[in-house]
């Protein structure tokens, strides 16, 4: 029967039929008309704007010099009307693509021939791999998907992500978005996968272009009556200067990202897209954004309508559009920007100014170029989504993201042959679209925790609740029995989108219900070894857990994608090892109720009990700190060779005298700083059973005195160690770029004196001095 249908001449005709097809979809699988500059219309051909031949500026400035006031005015949108005139059709600004392609923003659609889209990690887990090319090929892999589905007319170019706000309060319902709590670490994150959605395009062309957002100080959504629509962020020079902005900086110059996002609240009184000190001279001025800064969605009819900032809607958009604002995401600007322009608030001029930005981003992303099909990633079509090998980069990056944080008598990994029969327990034991998060899209597919455990055990299933906010303890009965008879427990426990999100901040950290009751007795009528993994984006207290001697493990497996379920199995089996770190502190319940979320400073105050945020400044007790997490191998690192001194070279001869060096350190504009880095030598070796892989965490304390900063982080590097294999690594310090931190006016400067390195358990001292032989004469 089978093979008979092979020879079948009907079913032959129609394979070839499907083949032919295949490769004329190969060569043109573009359904969407071009943007604009059509060859097919007559009209466009004497259009200079349409040349692409000409260079950038001069076509936009050609098409700006032919469009009326009010055709501007429709531009200045995410809603961008068409201008059937100049042959330009319509656009859609907002699409999202934060972990994945995602259906967020209007720009973007599944269905027809593009169902589905490869859903990674949530950031949060991501950032747990500390592995910055898994960032970048990430941002590769998304940017296909989506330059395949602009192709077939589903999707946008212009994609609102990354979200990389400090992840300052673990309440923080949007904290899963962001790459955790550390401002290096996010902003290495901020560049790398910026890259590698926008592609390193020759010249200035982008596959996509990416935005950093939400800028600044954003970082509150909705708490304790306050929201993110009326809340004043009162930042320092010094927070700003050394927290807040420092990913925003990393994205811009270093990722060279085309777009950057203002945000809903105020900082220190002044609605953030209506800063000029913010946008025009920070990011376009310092940072020479190449790009346009767009609007939160509404936040220009917030900072009126809510915030009342302005006397008129005029005023609003005027006072946006002159700050450095160029597309409203929202329809305020289209509204109201004429009349603004009419009463001489504004003149046409700074709207030329904003569409400059946005048409330029539009042109390197080829918008203006004509045919699809003749152009880079033009041939990007269906077939280039969902595909094996972008779904295995899903799974390697879940791989890569969860972290063991505590694993007693190494009872992990469980074994097939003594654990045949594992109970598969909690609200998150079969989870699916939880663990893709929010700001995600649709699956290519999913494989729950159950499902990727019984790839290894015969399972027994008990949800123990009905979902995560776990209400009462009805089937806590069945639960206990299911653990009873298995050779071991996994309980899937922690959050969903129903206690942490946008716009909803969580009031505590304790696990939801009666979610802790639930791991307790199950783990107390457990046959075998418990284990708990926990979903979640923000921190969990759940010192209870650690300190129960009948849980014996605990995985961390934030939101971890489409492919988490397997991801959890192969570790728990130990097919993976284990290698993720912690991206933020875990803090006890405790911690929180001293600490308003309102409240902004970083730094510690002990005059007002208040103690100091995220690792860099907080030292009382965590339940897991920053960089923490285990693996099943050991890893040993020893120094074999660093410098003891290093120069800093100033700019003047003068300096040298001025007694305020040695106390206040040296400015960073005095510093000589073109010098190469100097080289730290570590040896790691891999001293345990597994083969696996290591993160070295670089972390820099100053001198004691009055920087008032515990450490902070300068560097990471990962790498990959076969079983008693050992790798020599060498790490660059950089006197101006490492060592410096800034003081109480938002100065940078190099603290002169002893500052020291610590490498896991290492500590080596630097010795700081102040010097002019290096000067330049
Ligand atoms: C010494 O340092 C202070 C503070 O940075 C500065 O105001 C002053 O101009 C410096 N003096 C000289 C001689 O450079
Ligand atoms: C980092 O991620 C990439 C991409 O998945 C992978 O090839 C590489 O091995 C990872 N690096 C380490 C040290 O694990
Ligand atoms: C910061 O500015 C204030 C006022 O100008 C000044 O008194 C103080 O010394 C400055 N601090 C530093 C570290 O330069």
């Amino acid at each position: 029967m089978k093979s008979s249908l092979l020879v079948n001449p009907v079913v032959v005709i129609l394979l070839l039929l499907l083949l032919l097809l295949g490769l004329a979809g190969r060569v043109s699988p573009s359904t969407r008309p071009p943007f604009a500059c059509d060859p097919r219309d007559g009209k466009t051909r004497t259009l200079k704007f349409c040349r692409t031949k000409v260079p950038i500026h001069i076509r936009v400035r050609d098409l700006i010099g032919r469009l009326t006031l009010q055709e501007k005015i429709r531009l200045l949108v995410n809603n961008a009307a068409p201008v059937p005139r100049l042959g330009i059709r319509g656009y859609e600004w907002w699409s999202e693509a934060l972990h994945g392609v995602s259906n967020v923003g209007p720009g973007t659609k599944f269905g027809g021939a593009f169902p589905a889209a490869t859903s990674f990690p949530q950031v949060i887990t991501t950032a747990a791999s500390f592995n910055d090319s898994l960032w970048e090929e990430i941002g590769r892999v998304v940017s296909d998907e989506a330059r395949a589905m602009y192709n077939g007319g589903t999707a946008g170019l212009t994609y609102w992500s990354p979200n990389v706000n400090v992840f300052r309060d673990p309440r923080w319902g949007r904290g899963q978005e962001t790459p955790g709590e550390d401002p290096v670490l996010a902003g290495r994150y901020a560049a790398r996968y910026v890259r590698g959605l926008q592609g390193s395009g020759i010249g200035n062309r982008l596959k996509v272009a990416a935005c950093c957002k939400h800028y600044t100080a954003y970082d509150l959504d909705n708490w304790n009556g306050v929201d993110r629509y009326h809340f004043n962020a009162k930042v320092s020079k010094q927070d700003l200067e050394d927290t807040y902005d420092v990913p925003f900086k990393a994205c811009v110059v270093e990722g060279r990202v085309a777009s950057v996002m203002c945000s809903y609240n105020q900082v220190n009184g002044v609605p953030t897209c209506a800063d000029q000190n913010l946008l025009r001279n920070t990011i376009r001025g310092q940072w020479r954004l190449n790009g346009y800064i767009v609007s939160d969605c509404d936040s220009v009819g917030v900072l009126y309508e809510n915030q009342h900032y302005t006397a008129t809607p005029e005023d609003a958009a005027a006072s946006t559009i002159k700050a450095g604002l160029d597309l409203d995401c929202g329809p305020f600007l289209a509204v109201h920007t004429e009349e603004a322009i009419r009463r001489g608030k504004l003149g046409e001029g700074d709207v030329d100014l904003a569409l400059a930005n946005t048409i330029t981003v539009q042109m390197r992303l080829g918008m203006f170029d004509g045919d699809l099909s003749s152009q880079p990633y033009g041939n990007l079509g269906p077939r280039d989504v969902c595909t094996p090998a972008h779904q295995r980069l899903a799974l390697e990056a879940a791989h890569q993201g969860l972290v063991l944080l505590q694993n007693r008598q190494n009872a992990l990994p469980l074994s097939t042959s003594r654990h045949r029969t594992v109970a598969v327990i909690g609200p998150n034991s079969d989870a699916t679209v939880t663990m893709i998060g929010n700001y995600a899209g649709v699956a290519c597919s999913y494989t729950s925790p159950l499902q990727g455990i019984a790839r290894y055990a015969r399972t027994i299933h008990q949800q123990g609740c009905s979902d995560v906010e776990c209400r009462n303890n009805q089937q806590f009965k069945a639960a206990e029995t299911a653990a009873r008879e298995a050779d071991a427990t996994v309980l899937v426990m922690g959050l969903d989108q129903s206690i942490e999100a946008e716009f909803r901040d969580r009031p505590g950290l304790f696990l939801p219900g009666h979610q802790q009751e639930l791991v307790s007795r199950v783990a107390a009528a457990s046959r075998g070894p418990v284990v708990v993994v926990l979903m979640s984006g923000g921190p969990i207290d759940v010192s209870f857990a650690k300190n129960d001697p009948r849980v014996a493990g605990i995985l961390w497996a934030g939101y971890p994608g489409q492919a988490g379920g397997m991801a959890i199995a192969n570790v728990l089996f130990g097919v993976v090892n284990p290698g993720g770190k912690l991206p933020m502190t875990w803090y006890p319940q405790d911690y929180v109720a001293k600490i308003p979320m309102t409240d902004m400073n970083m730094r510690a105050d002990p005059a007002r009990s208040y103690p100091g945020r995220t690792y860099r400044f907080y030292k009382g007790p965590v339940v897991f700190p920053f960089g923490y997490g285990l693996t099943y191998s050991s890893f040993a690192e020893s120094l074999l060779k660093s410098p003891t001194k290093i120069s800093v070279s100033l700019a003047s001869f003068k300096l040298l005298e001025n007694s305020s060096v040695s106390t206040n350190g040296v400015r960073l504009s005095h510093a000589n700083c073109d010098i190469p880095a100097v080289g730290i030598h570590v040896d790691v070796q891999n001293t345990g059973p597994m083969d696996g892989t290591h993160t070295l965490l670089v972390f820099s304390k100053p001198p004691v005195g009055k920087w008032s900063l515990a450490r902070q982080l300068i560097g990471f590097k990962k790498v990959s160690l076969v079983a008693g294999s050992r790798q020599h690594i060498r790490i660059g310090i950089h006197a101006c770029k490492h060592l410096s931190l800034v003081d109480e006016n938002g100065t940078r400067r190099i603290p002169m004196g002893q500052h020291e390195i610590h490498i896991g358990d290492l500590k080596h001292s630097i010795v700081l001095r102040a010097d002019a032989e290096g000067i330049k004469s």
